[in-house]
């Protein structure tokens, strides 16, 4: 057997993560390459200042790390532009925010060449190759036009929004069946695969056996992996961390007040202004609590370029200096907004110090941040999960408490009831919620993915053989 090569947008080189920061993916494929050791390939995180684009290579232990930057012209068309303006939006259910110009697409499609062009330089017949993310939907195809025929996964972390949705996105005929040149599509949720194989049936006119498609001569397998975190591993970080001088500084600075955490990517997916509003709601209609909670608003900025992202920083600001403006004392400001990220050791410590995690993005693939603040919890005395059901982690976390993050009122009450719930149903809700984390853990969902690619698939004939037996 070959290699394993990962190929994601971001790519998180030991030495040079400031830079380049990979997010959520960071942990999964760093997961992945835990397993089986290779290349992981994407783009540096720079834009090129010469004509001539760089491509760089380290070893560091015993992963190759493979990078090329962007021209200018590429990062505003493939990421400022495709990725960001209009696959974002679209597949996180915001038609209304995508800004679509043929000029970003074959900036996008260009990219995704360049990828497949230095990839074909470092792959060997036997490779397996996994991609990640929205940025790279046809790079399989591109790599097929080259001549490979390896196994090659794609795994989308984001939502996939149902085909009268994904319709909407200009030229989606051209982009969305190139996935069928995947063995294996894999989704967050059974709702992501589910939308996406109605798409394939709707638009393509392809039929599945227990979501095995016929492509030509080919089969595509598309699969539910729910990416997890590393629990365990968290959960002792979280213990250790709690105890840093910044996180007891934090702690002391609370004067003994309750502490709300929100930890999110400045962006409008993550449902910040509603979040606000609703928390506003909270201190209006639960007066008993002012002064005696901390809401923590972590949020750091990110794609600063896009007009959207701009507007919305402006908006967040603004509703944040109004709120502690109508509620705050001389000794009490109700939320502490800040834009600067921390490193996940204080994030542990933090989130085991606050006594709610309120993490109701308004449509989100996964979101590991849920995952994290239950990881972190004292099981003896656990703080409790306010999670947007819109979250691909509301799956699996279902002892927390689910609310609609459009509707202000449930997620008000919902901070309410957090905060007043009893020790007994704290544990209880915890213990579950953190049972599932522990059996679906990050390093089980990549195996679950690698051995299913591996896998050679059952042939489309023997499967309609299988499903025409009588029992
Ligand atoms: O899957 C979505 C994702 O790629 C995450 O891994 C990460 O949090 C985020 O998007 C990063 O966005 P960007 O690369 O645009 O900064």
């Amino acid at each position: 057997m070959g290699q394993l090569v990962i190929v994601s947008n971001r790519v998180a080189i030991p030495e040079k993560n400031a830079k380049a920061r990979a997010g959520g993916l960071e942990v999964a494929v760093q997961a992945a390459l835990k397993r089986k050791s290779g290349i992981w390939f994407g783009w540096s995180g720079k834009v090129a200042t010469q004509t001539k684009i760089a491509t760089q290579q380290v070893v560091h232990d015993k992963i190759t790390y493979i990078t090329l930057d962007l021209s200018k012209e590429d990062h505003q068309e493939y990421y400022n532009g495709f990725t960001n303006r209009v696959l974002w939006p679209i597949l996180h259910y915001r038609i209304d925010l995508a800004e679509f110009s043929r000029r970003d697409l074959s900036g996008y499609l260009r990219v995704n060449d360049h990828f497949a062009r230095e990839l074909h330089e470092v792959l060997g017949p036997d490779d397996l190759i996994w991609v990640h993310d929205y940025h790279l939907m046809p790079l399989a195809k591109a790599l097929r036009e080259r001549g490979h025929k390896n196994r090659i996964g794609f795994f989308l972390h984001i939502p996939c929004p149902p085909p009268e949705m994904l319709t909407a996105l200009p030229n989606h005929e051209r982009l969305i069946p190139s996935l069928c040149e995947y063995d294996l599509v894999g989704f967050q949720t059974g709702d992501d695969a589910f939308n996406f194989s109605r798409y394939l049936t709707r638009e393509c006119g392809l039929h599945s056996h227990d979501f095995n498609f016929m492509v030509a001569d080919r089969t595509i397998r598309i699969d539910v992996f729910p990416v997890g975190i590393e629990t365990a591993a968290f959960a002792h970080l979280a213990e250790r961390s709690v105890r840093l001088p910044f996180v007891q500084r934090v702690i002391r600075s609370l004067n003994g007040r309750a502490l709300i955490i929100g930890v999110d990517r400045l962006d409008y997916s993550k449902g910040i202004p509603q979040r606000l509003s609703a928390f506003e709601l909270f201190l209006q209609t639960q007066p008993d609590w002012r002064s005696k909670v901390t809401y923590l608003q972590i949020a750091p900025k990110s794609r600063t370029e896009i007009p959207e992202y701009a507007d919305m920083e402006q908006e967040i600001g603004s509703a944040a200096g109004r709120i502690n403006g109508a509620f705050g004392e001389a000794d009490w400001t109700p939320i502490r907004y800040v834009n600067r990220s921390y490193g996940h050791t204080t994030l542990a410590g933090l989130y085991r110090a606050a006594r709610v995690g309120l993490v109701t993005p308004l449509r989100d693939g996964m979101n590991l941040v849920a995952k994290e603040y239950v990881a972190s919890q004292n099981p003896d005395d656990p703080g409790v999960l306010v999670l947007s059901r819109f979250a691909g982690a509301a799956h699996e976390c279902k002892a927390a408490l689910l609310v609609n993050p459009y509707d202000p009122d449930s997620v008000a009450a919902a901070i309410g009831q957090a905060l007043s719930m009893p020790l007994v149903e704290r544990r209880e809700r915890h213990e579950a919620l953190f049972r599932v984390l522990s059996h679906n853990n990050v390093q089980q969902w990549a195996d679950r993915f690698l051995t299913a690619l591996e896998r050679e698939p059952t042939p489309l004939s023997r499967l309609e053989q299988m499903l025409s037996v009588e029992p």
